[in-house]
């Protein structure tokens, strides 16, 4: 497939989720304090959005803040939560503009209510957008997720025998959305990191060497690409290379 070739449409991933990572290594190589790679993060996530929109995907999940990341010097906590804020303040305008409708999982109890207020609004003011569904990951860890859908069940009174995978999807904070086709995670790290843990049990993965804030178009859709070559057989056997040896995947 060449660059300029388009991509087929009916074969690529509805839900695309992103683990940004590699934002810290990438400035300290540049003799950089941490948080500058994280606005170069930042820079990069706002390319990839509108290469989102055009390459027509639907929704689009990134990681920002883990439940985790609370243990980071509180410098680098406070940087993240001015990106949080500033993100909202610049370019949510123009997010609106581009048809994009932002959702947060995660908690928002944690956060200054101030930032909570801006990510409230924002959510508000995009919600009948549909070109781009952009879940913003912060304050999220896919533990803390199905700790709160199972504390959610039991404050419903759900009956043990009503608890199915499609009743706990829907009590997750990523209810009504499609699980992850796709899940990409940069800077070459082998782990899931709390990310989606439930709903991305059936994902194709795309890992790259590449740090974050490097991660561009171009890469972008070459994991697309790599993705639309992809059998995916959820624990079946492919109905076009069925081989007759059994098969986990
Ligand atoms: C992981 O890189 C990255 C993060 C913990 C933060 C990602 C956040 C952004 C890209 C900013 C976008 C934010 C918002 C709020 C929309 P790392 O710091 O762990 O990198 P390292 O492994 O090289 O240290």
């Amino acid at each position: 497939m060449t660059e300029t070739e388009p991509l087929p449409a009916d074969r690529l991933p509805q839900h695309v989720a992103i683990i940004m990572d590699g934002n810290g290594r990438w400035a300290i190589q540049r003799g950089l304090p941490r948080l500058a790679g994280h606005r170069a993060g930042t820079e990069n996530l706002r390319r990839i959005i509108t290469a989102s929109v055009e390459f027509g995907i639907k929704y689009l999940t990134i990681y920002a803040f883990s439940t985790e990341n609370w243990g980071r010097p509180p410098e680098e906590v406070q940087g993240l939560m001015r990106i949080l804020e500033d993100v909202i303040d610049k370019e949510l305008g123009e997010l609106h503009k581009e048809g994009v409708q932002l959702r947060h999982i995660g908690r928002l109890e944690r956060l200054d209510p101030k930032i909570q207020e801006k990510v409230l609004n924002a959510v508000e003011l995009t919600k009948n957008n549909e070109r781009l569904i952009l879940n913003v990951a912060f304050n999220y860890g896919g533990r803390d997720e199905i700790v709160c859908a199972i504390q959610r069940m039991i404050r419903d009174g759900v009956p043990p025998e009503a608890v199915t995978v499609d009743l706990v999807s829907q009590y997750l904070f990523t209810a009504g959305v499609p699980d992850p086709d796709l899940i990409i995670r940069t800077s070459g790290e082998l782990r899931v990191s709390n990310f989606l843990i439930w709903q991305a049990a059936y994902s194709e993965w795309y890992i790259t060497q590449t740090f974050w804030p490097d991660f561009g178009k171009e890469e972008y859709r070459r994991a697309l690409e790599a993705y639309v070559q992809r059998d995916r057989r959820y624990g079946g056997i492919s109905p076009v290379v069925s081989s007759g040896k059994s098969d986990a995947g």
